[in-house]
């Protein structure tokens, strides 16, 4: 990574402004997974660590441009005090006289945390004043938000206009991996895509199919491939306004991407639905295409027997529902079983799926970032990471 990390900039006793991505999904006013908080731990310690002070600003949600109580990130502040151990005040709002007196009052080592930045519309519409007035608290600014760095707003973006700008540890490690994936993976290199629309990965795969020695594509997105390819995929989710795109991919990526070659049906979208694995040339009128079968997972599996490289985004089916799940949950059961390889998850649904079959612990990254990861397969430069000072030749 070229850009400069916080270990690259004075920050004992300075003011630091830290953009975490403190998203969290919340359960009666509970952090219901702190896995992002987690995540920006060692960013946070090593400020503490310093002698820093730290001030800490995230989104929460979509509050829509003001404040809303259920949007607050009150449960948050909680959950990171207990983690740190260390008391973390919410500050009233993330900008204005209140929120400059508790900064100018923190002392070398404490924290305070912002109230969610997002009950300003001016963070989303990346508005100057408001930039302005979140840089003035602080010396230096430190983008740790990797799951935010697809956003051009205040916070993520136009704030590093007033500011030294580095990046946090989790970003840097994001970064690392996902960049090395892209730029010089081990070889073979094999990607999985799965999800349920093709459109939402057009970009990612055009990308990945100049990269790639292999290209393994689930669920419901391969059935767009599939009816491209003429076969009948009965009440299948398909795109079909994408099916010559799907052929000019198929063509693209000739036998380097590979499709299910069987499935399983159901009758009805519903977990208790009568269901079978068939090959993908026997899908009947009034099925519906639901998971990827045990044939495919074998040649998945094959496919990906020897890998050095392997970057998994998207399910292979509809694993919420337990009866469609397996598929999904085989493809993270072989990525955990690669000896030697090195496995990274995009963040959101597979992120979920391999912490749900038991094996998140052995992917060697799993991202915090759901979009953002999935924009920076595509190959484009996040604005949360191009404002980011890069490092001169000197600083390696
Ligand atoms: C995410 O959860 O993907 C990030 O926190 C970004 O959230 P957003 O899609 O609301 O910008």
């Amino acid at each position: 990574m070229n850009k400069k990390t916080v270990r690259d900039i004075a920050v004992a006793g300075k003011r630091v402004l830290v953009r975490v991505d403190f998203n969290v999904p919340l359960e009666n006013g509970r952090v219901a997974d702190d896995t992002r908080i987690r995540a920006a731990l060692p960013t946070i310690q090593y400020l503490v660590a310093q002698g820093a002070k730290t001030i800490l600003c995230s989104h929460l949600g979509r509050p829509k441009g003001k404040p809303d109580p259920q949007h607050s990130l009150r449960p948050v502040a909680e959950r990171l005090s207990q983690l740190l151990q260390q008391p973390v005040p919410l500050a009233p709002d993330c900008v204005g006289p209140q929120v400059e007196a508790l900064v100018a009052a923190l002392r070398p080592g404490e924290l305070v945390l912002l109230e969610n930045l997002r009950f300003h519309a001016e963070e989303e519409a990346n508005e100057e004043g408001f930039a302005r007035a979140l840089a003035t608290l602080a010396e230096v600014y430190v983008n740790d938000a990797f799951g935010a760095a697809h956003r051009a707003h205040a916070s993520t973006a136009g704030v590093a206009a007033w500011l030294p700008a580095v990046a946090g540890f989790l970003m840097e490690k994001e970064l690392k991996f996902l960049g090395q994936a892209l730029a010089a993976p081990a070889r073979p290199f094999v990607a999985i895509l799965g999800g349920a629309k093709v459109s939402d990965k057009i970009a990612v795969i055009e990308n990945l199919l100049g990269k790639v020695d292999t290209l393994l594509i689930g669920g419901g997105m391969a059935n767009t491939f599939l009816k491209a390819q003429g076969r009948e995929v009965g009440d299948s989710l398909v795109e079909n306004d994408k099916l010559e795109v799907a052929q000019t991919l198929l063509h693209q990526g000739g036998s380097r991407l590979v499709l299910p070659i069987d499935v399983v049906i159901a009758d009805r979208f519903a977990a208790d639905a009568q269901r079978r694995a068939v090959s993908v040339d026997a899908v009947p009128h009034g099925w519906r295409i639901l998971d990827i079968g045990p044939q495919t997972v074998a040649h998945f599996t094959r496919a990906l027997h020897g890998a050095r490289t392997v970057v998994w985004n998207g399910p292979m089916g509809v694993f919420e529902l337990a009866p469609f799940a397996e598929g999904t949950f085989a493809i993270a059961r072989a990525l955990a079983e690669l000896p030697g390889a090195t496995t990274i998850v995009g963040g959101g649904d597979s992120a979920a799926a391999a912490e749900q079959a038991g094996v998140a612990e052995r992917m060697t990254h799993i991202s915090t970032g759901g979009g953002a990861s999935l924009e920076f397969l595509e190959g484009k430069v996040l604005p949360g990471v191009a404002v980011l000072q890069d490092r001169s030749n000197d600083d390696r």
